[in-house]
């Protein structure tokens, strides 16, 4: 039992971990624990703490007794970790996609607020978070006295890994009703990087032959498309370095990160997070939007079953941005976080 728990009645069944996390984090945490409350969570959360106040607590910004909670309930919401500048410490997303081996990353966009540059988008990205050249095999070569003349980097692609991620795609498409997967690759240069991608891709899309459409693009002309076009494409799947510039490419069709979520998931866990950081600029004021962190548990209640409430989420999310027009100031509006989280509540409470 802990404050995040506190009249809650009986809800909780499913044991999952909670990080409040730096800056904003605890403010769009609060609003996601009380948006979830009125939803009837079905999450018992374990609260434990990442970013600077992990630091703070035991000089690690991922304590072990953080790692030990998600490897018991195998699912967390996460709030924005500030990673420590300097100090050798590594990435704490690098961190947990390891330890968890969180090969899967699902970045979904979806318009929320109408009279951006594109109208009805609603695109869903799988990445492959694991390997690709994001394994950072990197050297230098030096020539003369240039110790660092020629920079050199490889990639790992396994055909085992590029079939798991594919058939996620695919799953994942057919679990939401989608129609299509399209394969993006650049195989017509890296042959064996990402060729074996595009091979393995492809096979595992022959079993879906009949229920799930596929086709495949070069990764510069799919981005070209996703600008012209971007209602041609459905689900996308693709590797480490390309799903990372697309995922940020489909972000902004949709207004930018600030409505973005985003699902870490693997064999072992899922962690569900929004895409942006911790805002140190407005950290503490009551400002912050919680919109992506209540899209990604969304994500999360969708992952364990729970699509009724997530709708009623999303739903929820839609009335207030659009039939109330409560926004906060990232979105034009002067709500503050307590304020637009009041009248998501009321929303899914039927008070409004
Ligand atoms: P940021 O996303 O925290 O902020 C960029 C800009 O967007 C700021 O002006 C901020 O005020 C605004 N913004 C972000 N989220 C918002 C929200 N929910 N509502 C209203 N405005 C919002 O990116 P930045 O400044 O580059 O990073 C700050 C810290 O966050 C760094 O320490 C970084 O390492 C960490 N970070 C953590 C991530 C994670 O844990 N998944 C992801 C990205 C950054
Ligand atoms: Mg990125």
């Amino acid at each position: 039992m802990n404050e995040y728990n506190a009249g809650r009645g009986d809800a909780g069944t499913i044991p999952a971990t909670l990080i409040p996390g730096d800056g904003i984090g605890p403010e769009i945490v609060d609003a996601a624990v009380k948006v979830l409350d009125a939803l009837g969570s079905p999450f018992a959360w374990d609260v434990q703490q990442g970013g600077l106040a992990g630091v703070a607590a035991g000089g690690d910004p991922l304590p072990k007794a953080t790692l030990d909670s998600i490897h018991r309930t195998k699912l967390a919401l996460k709030g924005p970790l500030t990673t420590p500048v300097g100090g050798g410490f590594r990435s704490i997303n690098v961190r947990l996609r390891e330890e968890f081996q969180l090969y899967a990353n699902l970045r979904p966009a979806h318009t929320l607020v109408p009279g951006g540059r594109f109208e009805n988008i609603d695109l869903i990205l799988v990445r492959e978070n694991l390997e690709g050249l994001y394994v950072a095999f990197e050297h230098y070569i030096p020539i003369g006295d240039d110790p660092q003349a020629v920079a050199i980097s490889s990639g790992v692609n396994t055909r085992e890994g590029s079939r798991r991620i594919a058939r996620f795609a695919f799953e994942h498409a057919v679990k939401l009703g989608r129609k299509k997967v399209t394969i993006v690759h650049k195989a017509n240069v890296l042959k064996a990087l990402t060729g074996v991608f595009l091979q393995a891709a492809r096979e595992v899309a022959q079993e879906y032959e009949g229920r799930i459409a596929f086709d495949d693009r070069i990764v510069d002309a799919c981005a070209m498309q996703l600008v012209l076009n971007p209602w041609q494409f459905d689900v996308i799947v693709t590797t480490n370095l390309f799903g990372d510039i697309l995922s940020d490419l489909i972000a902004g069709l949709v207004g930018g990160l600030g409505a973005a979520p985003g699902a870490n998931i693997g064999a072992a866990a899922a962690i569900f997070e929004a895409v942006h950081g911790s805002a140190p600029d407005i950290a503490g004021k009551g400002l912050a939007n919680p919109t992506a962190l209540l899209l990604a548990a969304g994500l999360m209640l969708d992952h364990v079953g729970r699509t009724e409430a997530a709708g009623r989420l999303r739903g929820a999310i839609d009335a207030v941005l659009n039939q109330d027009k409560i926004r906060t100031g990232d979105l034009g509006g002067t709500a503050s976080t307590r304020d637009f989280t009041s009248a998501i509540v009321g929303r899914i409470s039927g008070r409004v």
